[in-house]
């Protein structure tokens, strides 16, 4: 398969069986900005919350935060946005679109949209942050940014969240949160989106600590999307050199994936040293120093930052785990996705509409729900055909009503990957579903 076929059957499915939406579709659509339907936002709401537990839940040194989306605006001048958060633009002078300068097309000199050859303009930097206004008066003194990262939030609140909390440096606060960003040429899917979702976590730590931290953060980080069960060939590092640093970053780290089209980063990691915390001193006059227990020591902390986008990691685990397979001289197409993170954790189906086959399938059904378990009851159709729409939006378990149930009350489970079936006490399922959730 070419991977502009995978992706075409990918943004096919997804639309298909309620994963992801275009914005305002019934008007032509936006492009730049995509809903979530029924099972994408289960998806999106998985990620989110494993993340949230392996961050916050598990960990006794990281709290969370939920900043509001709008601060003031010296926010954005003391992070460097207003003056450094660019993206170099030119126009093809021929059909009066804009690109990125850095675009391989544009590089080569050719207008992607309309193939005029040497037709750019000069570049111009332009920012990316998008501006409104607060309050009823539109004049320059009530603008302000909506924001186009999350950490911000997090820094204006460090001494809030440490000294509510009690934490001692080196300590952490995560948030999850929706960022915008007017990017110059959005695509690939939910891969570049002007509005989207990160999970970002700022760690701070003593100075002269943060180079330990930062390599133990860039292991942690990337046995999360391993132990998600996203393909090990498919994930590497990529370091950023001298001309891709973002201004606030010593070092950094992209965690990448092998999209269909092409290795890009969807998780960064970076060392923003104490540039930020400094800066809000500066601009806001108030400390944002760390007074150290026994010593007495001062320091404003550096801070090791991972920086994850929800929507691209969406895209990484529906990519890889779309699958078509040969059964029985039939393609099936499966998401193999993690039991952790799939949408429906199960189906139950009656073999036949007869025989109470329907009556004890219904309240499976409704067992698993009660316990929290989203499933899915289906009794239409072939059994056959029941299965594969359940693979192909990634159910783990099929759980099937048939005659040995109304006798001896065992149903058979079908794992969506290997095929095998085995015989669960019906009053026991609920029990089984939530050890294999755990489990795998
Ligand atoms: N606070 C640091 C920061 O924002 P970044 O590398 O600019 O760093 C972090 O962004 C992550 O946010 C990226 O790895 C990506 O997953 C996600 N992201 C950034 N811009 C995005 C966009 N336009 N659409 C979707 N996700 C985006």
């Amino acid at each position: 398969m070419s991977a502009t076929d995978l992706m075409d059957k990918l943004v096919s499915l997804a639309k298909r069986r309620g994963y992801v939406f275009q914005s305002s579709e019934i008007y032509g659509g936006t492009g730049s900005v995509w809903d979530y339907g029924p099972l994408g936002v289960e998806l999106k709401r998985n990620l989110k919350d494993r993340w949230w537990s392996s961050m916050v839940h598990a960990r006794d040194d990281i709290e969370g935060l939920d900043a509001a989306i709008l601060m003031h605006p010296k926010v954005w001048e003391a992070s460097g946005h207003v003056e450094g958060f660019t993206d170099p633009l030119v126009e093809c002078t021929s059909c009066h679109r804009r690109f990125r300068a850095d675009m391989p097309e544009v590089e080569n000199g050719q207008c992607p949209t309309c193939g005029a050859k040497n037709a750019f303009t000069e570049p111009r930097l332009f920012n990316l942050m998008f501006k409104t206004f607060m309050g009823p008066v539109e004049d320059s003194s009530a603008t302000v940014y909506i924001r186009p990262e999350t950490a911000q939030g997090i820094y204006v609140n460090f001494l809030n969240v440490q000294g509510s909390a009690r934490q001692k440096v080196p300590f952490g606060i995560a948030q999850i949160g929706k960022a915008f960003r007017n990017e110059i040429t959005p695509g690939n899917f939910i891969f570049r989106t002007r509005e989207f979702e990160q999970a970002e976590m700022q760690f701070f730590v003593k100075p002269g600590e943060d180079e330990a931290w930062f390599e133990q953060w860039m292991e942690l980080r990337m046995q999360w999307h391993l132990d998600l069960g996203i393909r090990k060939e498919k994930l590497r590092f990529h370091e950023h050199g001298p001309d891709e640093l973002a201004h606030y970053a010593k070092k950094a780290f992209d965690i990448e994936y092998d999209f269909p089209f092409g290795w890009k980063e969807f998780e960064g990691i970076h060392n923003r040293t104490d540039f930020d915390l400094s800066r809000h001193q500066e601009f806001s006059g108030k400390r944002l120093e760390y007074i150290d227990a026994p010593t007495n020591e001062r320091f404003v902390p550096y801070v090791i930052e991972t920086s994850m986008g929800v929507d691209r990691t969406a895209l990484v685990v529906l990519a890889d785990a779309y699958r078509e397979e040969e059964v029985d001289g039939d393609t099936r197409v499966v998401l193999a996705l993690s039991p952790q993170i799939a949408p429906i954790k199960t189906a139950v189906f009656p073999l036949v509409k007869k025989d109470g086959m329907p009556e004890i399938a219904g309240k499976i059904d409704a067992d698993l729900r009660a316990a929290a378990i989203p499933s899915f009851y289906d009794q239409s159709g072939a059994i056959g055909r029941r299965y594969r729409r359940q693979d192909e939006v990634g159910t783990p378990w099929c759980i099937t009503v048939d005659g040995e149930t109304v006798e001896d009350g065992t149903v058979t489970v079908r794992d969506r990957d290997t095929l095998e079936q085995e015989r669960v006490a019906a009053d026991q399922i609920v029990a089984w579903v939530r050890d294999h959730v755990n489990v795998n």
